[in-house]
This record gives C-alpha cells, structure tokens and sequence, in this order.
C-alpha cells in the first residue's frame, strides 16, 4: 500500500518539476512582459550598465566573448602599427574609432575615456540609452534589453567603416557587412547554466569579424601571353568593396609573375601591388589588367596573389597558377 503511494508521490514531484520547468522556459522567451518589475530587479546587474570592461560580460557571453578577443576589434587601441602610425597615438584626429565611446550608426564616434585597452569593444556597439541594444526582441535578466533594426545593417559599421561602407553602397547589392563578417549560426546567446537552458537557441553572429575570408575562386585571373607581352586582367567576384578596402590602415594585395626558361631556371620575378592607399585596389566586378614583359628565352610563367593584411608583415598565398605563351 505505502509503496503503491510512493510511486504517485514521485510522478506528482516529477509532474511538478516539470511543469514549473516549463513554465518557466515559455514566460522567459514568450511571456515575460507580463514578469513584475520588482522580481525582475531582484536580478539586475546595474553595474553592466555603468563603465562595465568586455571582461564583464564573458561571465555570461563567454563564446561571443572569446571571438571578440580574436579580432582586431580588440586590437584597435593596442596594435603596434596603429601606435607608431598615430604617433604614438599624439595624433587627436586618429583616436576616436580605435577607442570609441558609444556608436551612433552613421556617426563618427568620440573617443572614451576608460578602458581604451579593450580597443571596439562590447559596450561602444551595444550599450545605449541605459540598455543593451541588439538584433532581437528578448528577455535578459541580468540587464534590459532593446531591439534595434540598425544591428542587421551596413550603416551599423560605416561609422568606422565610412569608405568602405561607401563603396559597399556603389555596387548596390542586398549582402551587408554582417553577412560576410559575421557569419550568424543557431546557438545560445549565454553559456552561463541555468540562463543558458531557459533562453532559447537562437542566430548568433561571429563576433570574431574575420576579415582573411578570399578564396581562390573569388579572384578570377584572366591572361595572354602573345610573344613579349603579358597581359594579366584580375576581377574581384566576391567581396562587394574594392579588394583590399581600406579607410585608413594599408592592406595590400600582391600580383607576383615569375618567368622560367627552358631549362626551369627563374629569368624574372614582377611585382604589382594592389592597395587602396595607391588607389590600385581591386573594384568589385571590373577587370582589372597588369602589363608585363617577357624576357627572352622565357617559356613558362607563374602568377601568385598574396594577401598582406595592415597589421602585420606577414604573407599569404591565395591563388597561384601556371601560365604558358599562346602561338
Ligand atoms: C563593432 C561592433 C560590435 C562589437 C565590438 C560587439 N558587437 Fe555584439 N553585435 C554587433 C552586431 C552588428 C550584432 C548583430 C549581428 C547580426 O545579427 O547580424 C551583434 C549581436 C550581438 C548579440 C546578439 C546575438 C547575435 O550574435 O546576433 C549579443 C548577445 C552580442 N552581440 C554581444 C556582444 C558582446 C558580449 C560583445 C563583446 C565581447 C560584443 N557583442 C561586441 C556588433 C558588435
Ligand atoms: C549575468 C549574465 C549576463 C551578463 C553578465 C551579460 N549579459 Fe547580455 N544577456 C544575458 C541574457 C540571459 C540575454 C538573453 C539571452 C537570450 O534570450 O537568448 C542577454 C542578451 C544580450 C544581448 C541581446 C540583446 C538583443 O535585444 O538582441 C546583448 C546585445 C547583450 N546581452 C549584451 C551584453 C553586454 C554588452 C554585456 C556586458 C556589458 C552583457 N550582455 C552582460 C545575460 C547577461
Ligand atoms: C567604433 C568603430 C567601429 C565600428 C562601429 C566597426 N568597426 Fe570594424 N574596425 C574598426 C577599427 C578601428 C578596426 C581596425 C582595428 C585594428 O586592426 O587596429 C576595424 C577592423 C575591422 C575588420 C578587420 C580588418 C582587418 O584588416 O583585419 C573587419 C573585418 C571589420 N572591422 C568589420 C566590421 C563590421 C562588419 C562592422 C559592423 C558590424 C564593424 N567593423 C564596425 C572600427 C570599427
Ligand atoms: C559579399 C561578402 C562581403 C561583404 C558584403 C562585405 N565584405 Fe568586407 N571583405 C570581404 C572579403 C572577401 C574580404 C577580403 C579579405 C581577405 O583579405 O581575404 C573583405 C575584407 C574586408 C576588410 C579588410 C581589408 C581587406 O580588404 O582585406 C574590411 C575592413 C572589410 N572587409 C569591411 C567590410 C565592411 C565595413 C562591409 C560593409 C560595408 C563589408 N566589408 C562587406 C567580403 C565582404
Ligand atoms: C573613421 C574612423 C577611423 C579613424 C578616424 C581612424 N581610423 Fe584607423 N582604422 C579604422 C578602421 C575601420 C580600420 C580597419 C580597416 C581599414 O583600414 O579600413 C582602421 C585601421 C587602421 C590601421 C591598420 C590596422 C592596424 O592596427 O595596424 C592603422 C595603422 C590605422 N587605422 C591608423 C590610423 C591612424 C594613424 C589614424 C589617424 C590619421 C586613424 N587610423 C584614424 C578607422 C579609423
């Protein structure tokens, strides 16, 4: 007999768990206007909202968080090139968008006063007028949130961005700056338990905004090699900006043409470099042609492209083929 009552205790236990389980799970993502302020502030962390580091919302934010450390967001205020070029950042006029206070879409940023180590960071792209703004219409316990349709946009980034969101907009096509530099995929927006079980899985952008993202294809080479002369045309198929894009650092991109004689012995090696600071970067859908000589003998040639990003020395081959004369 008791052990015919046990068995009804445990179902109505489990039976309670369950639906206090989700209950909750759908007040939290459907209901949760109808939550009363005063439980609501029982959970606040006000302090995110007041001069908070990147470092506060890893706590909650932890896989968005280690991305952004990736970047060269993070990096903006701290990197070498940027600290030699500014003059050992003396230079007024440059500080502003490597160490931004809050960002207005459309609007150059002023310069913050702490925390500049953190470069572009969490709180310049979010936290605005007392709440963290973003893509969704959401509940978050620990700090109030508000939907903005800016977060989906190109003009988010053109504050910064302003020559490159100018050459985006010339070309006129529907891809926008987050959907190549912030691939979104299902997850959760928190991995902190239990918030990262009652919040829905939901799209999440990489916040890594990873900018060596050309692929062989994405350049197409086309060329004739008619007795001397060598004509090599490059077009930009992918990426909707000049290739390198650039408002103020100098990435570069190089067109190298190795020639060999018969024997295989190397006779020349020509360099064009493409960047936009010499107005020699690649526009999205224009062939662009290089004019080379070839010297005697030669009988076969390779082509290289190489990325060399703004902030480092460093090379990287993207695209290398072999071409022979046509008679
Ligand atoms: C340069 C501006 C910028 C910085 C810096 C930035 N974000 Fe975002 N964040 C965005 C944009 C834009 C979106 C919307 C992306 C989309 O949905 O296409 C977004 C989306 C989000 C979302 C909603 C989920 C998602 O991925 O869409 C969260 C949460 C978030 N960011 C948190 C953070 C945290 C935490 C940091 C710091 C570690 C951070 N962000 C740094 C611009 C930024
Ligand atoms: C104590 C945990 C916690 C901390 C710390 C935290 N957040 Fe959140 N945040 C959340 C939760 C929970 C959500 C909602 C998640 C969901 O619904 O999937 C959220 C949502 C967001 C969103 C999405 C807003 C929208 O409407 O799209 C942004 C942006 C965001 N947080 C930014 C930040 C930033 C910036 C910091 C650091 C200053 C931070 N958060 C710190 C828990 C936290
Ligand atoms: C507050 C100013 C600011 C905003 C807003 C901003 N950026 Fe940036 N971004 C920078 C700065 C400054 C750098 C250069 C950091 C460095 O390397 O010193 C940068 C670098 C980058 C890079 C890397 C370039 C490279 O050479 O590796 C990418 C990609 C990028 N941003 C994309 C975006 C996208 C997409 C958005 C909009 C969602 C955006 N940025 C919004 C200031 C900003
Ligand atoms: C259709 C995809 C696509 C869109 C849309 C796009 N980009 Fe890019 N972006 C690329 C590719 C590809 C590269 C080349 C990266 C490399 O070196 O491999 C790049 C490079 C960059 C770089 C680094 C400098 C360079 O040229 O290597 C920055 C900064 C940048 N983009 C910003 C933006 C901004 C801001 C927007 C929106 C106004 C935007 N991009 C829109 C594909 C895109
Ligand atoms: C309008 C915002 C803005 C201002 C003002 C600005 N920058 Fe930048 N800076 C950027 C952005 C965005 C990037 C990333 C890619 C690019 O070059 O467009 C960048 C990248 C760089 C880079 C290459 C990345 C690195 O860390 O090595 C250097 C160097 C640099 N800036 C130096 C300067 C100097 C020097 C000034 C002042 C003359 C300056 N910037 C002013 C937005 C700005």
């Amino acid at each position: 007999m008791i052990e015919q009552w046990k068995k009804y205790i445990w179902i109505g236990v489990a039976g309670f768990i369950f639906a206090v389980t989700l209950g909750s799970y759908v007040v939290i993502n459907y209901a949760y206007p109808f939550i009363p302020e005063v439980l609501v502030d029982l959970v606040r962390k006000p302090e995110l909202l007041k001069n908070a580091k990147a470092k506060d919302c890893a706590d909650c934010h932890e896989e968005i968080f280690e991305a952004w450390e990736k970047s060269r967001h993070f990096q903006a205020w701290t990197s070498s090139v940027f600290i030699e070029d500014s003059e050992n950042r003396s230079k007024e006029k440059c500080l502003s968008c490597h160490a931004p206070d809050v960002v207005t879409p459309g609007e150059k940023p002023s310069l913050r006063l702490d925390h500049r180590d953190d470069g572009v960071f969490c709180i310049s792209c979010h936290v605005r007028d007392g709440a963290m703004e973003g893509p969704f219409e959401l509940f978050s316990p620990p700090h109030p949130t508000r939907k903005n349709q800016d977060y989906r946009k190109s003009k988010f980034c053109s504050s910064c961005h302003p020559k490159t969101f100018k050459e985006w907009k010339a070309i006129g096509k529907d891809a926008i700056c987050q959907d190549c530099h912030m691939r979104r995929k299902p997850g959760r927006l928190t991995q902190k338990f239990p918030l990262s079980f009652f919040h829905s899985s939901k799209q999440v952008a990489n916040h890594s905004f990873p900018a060596g993202i050309v692929e062989d294809e994405d350049i197409a080479v086309d060329y004739k090699w008619k007795g001397t002369a060598i004509t090599v045309k490059l077009t930009n198929k992918f990426a909707l900006h000049n290739l390198p894009t650039a408002d103020n650092g100098d990435p570069r991109f190089y067109l190298y043409l190795t020639l060999f004689d018969a024997n295989g012995e190397e006779l020349d090696r020509a360099k064009e470099i493409l960047a936009p600071q010499q107005e020699t970067a690649l526009v999205y859908g224009q062939p662009t042609p290089f004019l080379f000589l070839a010297p005697k003998g030669a009988v076969r040639a390779e082509i290289e492209i190489m990325r060399k990003p703004a902030w480092t020395k460093e090379k990287q081959s993207i695209k290398k083929l072999e071409i022979l004369p046509s008679n």
